[in-house]
């Protein structure tokens, strides 16, 4: 099949997230000016440098209670910092009890049942057994076509990594088992490696 996005798809549901998938999960918490904690999923989620190294995710649509976009843009806008934790397997449904559409003033470490650690280098909150957390500060905010579709970057000046999970000097993805987000309401998780040498290597 082929389809124009403006003319539909078509299909009972959207493809577009299976298509590109999967998708890492930037589990991004923030803090709000009155020192209210946010945390909340973004699988529109990525590293885009190394050196010094970058990230961005992107934020669609707009909750009733922000001007113009959620709760996470909204703070970082405020406070220009924001930390990427990742998600192992074991924090599924803390994760996706992050994702409810909650009032700005909720804190989603309570509603989730997740204890808040205070970063290193930001004024943030991170997750406490996390496997891996980025500290990052904002670079900037990119305003895309459509309704409220903004990507932030931003650019890690802290990395915490689990002593649990580096092994042989690698960090250890399988001991923890990243989720990644695809279509619908499907995710994968990683259990399984395998490597590849690159020509020039
Ligand atoms: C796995 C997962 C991935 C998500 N990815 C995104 C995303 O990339 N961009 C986005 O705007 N919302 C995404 N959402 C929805 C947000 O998590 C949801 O709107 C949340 O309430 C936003 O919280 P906030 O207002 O505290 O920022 C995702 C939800 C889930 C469960």
């Amino acid at each position: 099949m082929f389809y124009r996005p403006k003319d539909g798809h078509g299909l009972p549901h959207n493809p577009f997230n299976a298509i590109i998938a999967p998708r890492p999960i930037g589990w991004i918490s923030t803090r709000d000016a009155d020192g209210i904690n946010n945390l909340a999923p973004y699988s529109f989620f990525n590293g885009v440098a190394y050196t010094p190294p970058q990230v961005m995710f992107a934020t669609t649509s707009a909750k009733p209670d922000q001007d113009g976009g959620k709760d996470s843009i909204a703070n970082i806008e405020a406070t220009g910092v924001f930390c990427v934790n990742v998600v192992a397997y074991a924090h599924q449904d803390a994760m996706n009890a992050s994702s409810e559409g909650l009032a700005k003033h909720i804190d989603e470490f309570d509603h989730a049942g997740l204890a808040p650690v205070e970063c290193e280098t930001i004024n943030c909150p991170r997750v406490e057994g996390a496997p891996a957390a980025l500290e990052c500060k904002l670079t900037r905010i990119v305003t895309l076509p459509g309704e409220a579709n903004r990507v932030v970057f931003g650019e890690v000046t802290g990395v915490h990594l689990q002593d649990d999970h580096i092994r042989d000097g690698k960090f250890d993805v399988t001991s923890f088992q990243p989720l990644a987000r695809l279509g619908y309401r499907d995710y994968a998780v990683v259990r399984e490696l395998f490597s590849l040498n690159r020509p020039d290597d």
